[in-house]
């Protein structure tokens, strides 16, 4: 089914399923602990081995030697692989450092070796007798050392590097009245999601089967068949349950390789899971910024000129962190300049974590705006509704296809009693409490991608669902069902849901905010198509056959929908894609991101308050499953703003802090109340669902709201993330 005019009235809106806050379909068997993660999969196959990969020990240069003798003849090992064993393996499309590298080292703990074992400990003890001779080069490391050599570059791979303007920027900056030129910076962050990236691999002959955890199945199942040098169809990948993704497992990793890798050579199913310290410098981190912002205004805060720059450090042969990716389309402004500049860094791979671009995007451009806001004398909400634009900046003819900004800003701000708000910082106090308030706005696209699924239909056992669709821990089982539920005219417990299996039919996957509205717009696609075989058997008009209640009607005929399935049952598959309809309009999710903050007056220390966000995204499929997305990016949010941050080794190019003592994320301590309120709303332009994306806009924009209330608690303008007390001080 192609999607290419808006979405007309069709059985999602009789709402009587979807919209509805129904508890997560799988929400039994998570917190009883029979949702098994990949590691955790002792009844796929028998006779598992453990394997432990081992991590290079410097970040740059060439290994020269390794002697696993030791190792090899240490209790219980059942085979080494080393590098050097084997030709250099072919990358994935989607990754950028090879998985199993050497004997060139391009950064530090890229995997080189995989011992297995009859025991865990056996494999890690072993692992530890390796000797790697190396042979260390000077890396680049320190991304401020290295912005003079960055090269302007491009978003999209492929597409020639390029600065985009618009009108005659530098022209009307030099005559604003009133002008921001500044520079925010923030570090590099880690997914650190809670389950690590795992794996069990198992050969039978030339195929291949990996249990593991992935937001993507398409992808690994194709970069794995690539990197191994298989036929795509002796591949398959299988991922039910996922502990948490935030994007450092869009892509295939080194415990998928290293386990396949493993598995052949013991002649056994192997089972890898990587260590903390792996998934720091092993896998995919967000990358640091420096951001360059300059806006200029009128007296009467309308922006006459806007330019972002931003750089970022990645391998040779990555791609930048588009912090600009927002100012393209956020605020009104006739002159406009964006750009990307990219340093080469032999740190491990930058890559996408939860809203890439516009998260740390936003916790510059909203703290400019808080500035600016001040220079001018406005209140920080007003001078962001003057420069409200309700058609793309570069291009007046693309409207947006919904924009709720400003209703998001007012509502919140007499929901949260902006008005108690001091304008000049450092007004309120507490005891030693300084209190201040903080806006900002969230921004994130809407993207839509192609998505197929199958359904059947059988007379006593309902409706069943099958897509390689991934939940993340987002809620995807249960809005998927909800979906089948509503366009089938049954209940939801009628409906049953297998996702993350490479077998199945190839969906959006789990990530960019797309895989909820993406995914059950699949779902919608192959339901009218099964309720077109159903009425076809019963000789039904299929544009007049009603399904409702476990019946299906046409004129005053009805038949229960389980008989009409008949004793074989009824399958049908399609998949949904996207026509250019995305091209007319610009689709994006919006938010108003509202924090009090308490900030110690003798010791620096800040504690958030209270929290809320009101979104507009399109139709919300589960106000519940929703809510909680938002939370748990809000929770991010400030982590991003008060904790995070990987520390850089600059000499010998890692990160220090590789574990979750070190590498710091809020606890519920550290939020004590949140709120989120979703604006009615229901976007045609989006899908037939009607839905948009809301677990990267609720990110989006929280960082800078934390910001600008310390600022308004204390009158210091922090710039650079994560804002930690002795920068208050
Ligand atoms: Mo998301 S960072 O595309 O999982």
């Amino acid at each position: 089914m192609k999607f290419d005019a808006p979405a007309s009235d069709n059985p999602i809106d009789r709402l009587k399923v979807v919209g509805q806050p129904v508890d997560r379909i799988d929400g039994p068997r998570k917190t009883t602990g029979t949702a098994p993660y990949a590691y955790e999969r002792h009844e796929v196959v028998p006779n598992q081995a453990y394997g432990h990969v081992l991590g290079a020990g410097i970040a740059k240069g060439r290994i020269t030697a390794i002697d696993a003798s030791a190792a090899k003849a240490a209790p219980g090992v059942l085979a080494v692989v080393t590098t050097l064993d084997m030709p250099r393996l072919e990358k994935g499309v989607t990754n950028t450092a090879s998985l199993f590298g050497g004997p060139d080292i391009q950064h530090y703990h890229q995997a080189i070796a995989v011992v297995v074992a009859e025991s865990f400990e056996q494999a890690r003890d072993a692992a530890a007798m390796i000797r790697v001779g190396y042979a260390p080069q000077r890396g680049r490391f320190d991304l401020t050392a290295e912005a003079p050599k960055a090269e302007l570059a491009s978003a999209d791979s492929g597409a020639p590097p390029q600065e985009d303007r618009v009108g005659d920027f530098e022209g009307a900056f030099a005559q604003a009245a009133i002008r921001l030129d500044e520079t925010y910076s923030t570090p590099d962050q880690s997914h650190a999601m809670m389950e690590p990236h795992a794996t069990i691999a198992a050969w039978e002959g030339e195929k291949l089967t990996i249990w593991t955890s992935n937001q993507m199945i398409a992808w690994g199942k194709r970069d794995l068949a690539r990197t191994l040098g298989l036929p795509a169809e002796n591949v398959r990948v299988d991922s039910p349950f996922v502990g948490g993704g935030f994007g450092g497992k869009l892509f295939l990793r080194a415990d998928a390789v290293l386990a396949a890798l493993g598995a052949r050579a013991a002649g056994r199913p192997v089972k890898v899971a990587l260590t903390r310290p792996l998934m720091a410098n092993n896998t995919t981190h967000r990358p640091a910024t420096i951001q360059h912002i300059r806006i200029g205004a009128a007296p009467d805060g309308r922006i006459t000129a806007i330019a972002h720059v931003s750089l970022s450090g990645d391998l040779e042969d990555g791609g930048p962190e588009t912090a600009v990716a927002q100012t393209k389309l956020l605020y009104a402004g006739r002159n406009r300049l964006t750009a990307l500049r990219l340093a080469v860094l032999d740190l491990p791979e930058g890559n996408a974590m939860r809203a890439p671009g516009e998260a740390p995007g936003l916790m510059a451009l909203e703290v400019a705006m808080d500035e600016m806001a001040e220079r001018l004398g406005m209140d920080p909400i007003e001078f962001r509704v003057v420069n409200d634009t309700q058609v793309d900046p570069d291009d007046p003819d693309r409207p947006f296809s919904q924009r709720q900004l400003i209703e998001c800003l007012r509502h919140g701000a007499q929901r949260f009693d902006w008005s108690r708000r001091a304008a000049t910082p450092g007004q309120r106090r507490e005891g030693r409490w300084l209190l201040g308030m903080g806006v900002a706005v969230g921004f994130r696209n809407n993207l839509v991608m192609a998505s197929g699924a199958r359904v059947r239909l059988d007379r006593d056992r309902g409706v069943t669902v099958e897509t390689d669709m991934t939940d993340i821990g987002t809620g995807s089982y249960t809005i998927i069902a909800q979906t089948a539920a509503e366009m089938m005219g049954v209940s939801l417990d009628k409906v049953t849901v297998h996702l993350g299996d490479s077998s199945f039919p190839a969906s959006a996957g789990s990530g960019g905010q797309w895989g909820g509205n993406s995914a059950t717009a699949g779902v919608y696609a192959a339901c009218v198509k099964l309720r077109e075989a159903v009425a076809g058997r019963l000789g039904f008009n299929s544009a007049e056959a009603e399904f409702v209640e476990g019946m299906v009607r046409a004129g005053n005929r009805g038949v229960r929908l389980g008989d009409a399935a008949g004793a074989d049952g009824l399958t049908a598959e399609d998949k949904m894609e996207y026509g250019d309809l995305a091209k007319r309009y610009q689709q994006s999710t919006f938010a108003g991101h509202f924090v009090e903050v308490a900030v110690d007056a003798a010791t620096g220390e800040s504690r958030v308050r209270r929290m809320l966000a009101v979104c507009a995204a399109g139709r919300i499929l589960n106000p519940k499953s929703a809510r909680s997305q938002v939370i748990g990016a809000m929770t991010m949010g400030v982590g991003a703003a008060l904790m995070e941050e990987l520390a850089v080794d600059t000499r010998r190019g890692f990160f220090v802090n590789h574990d979750l003592a070190g590498y710091e994320v809020p606890v519920c301590a550290d939020i004590p109340h949140q709120e989120v309120i979703f604006l009615d709303e229901v976007d045609p332009i989006s899908s037939p669902m009607k839905a948009k994306g809301v677990g990267e806009l609720g990110i989006c924009g929280v960082g800078a709201a934390v910001a600008n209330a310390i600022y308004n608690a204390t009158g210091v303008r922090v710039r650079h993330y994560p804002i930690t007390l002795d920068k208050l001080l």
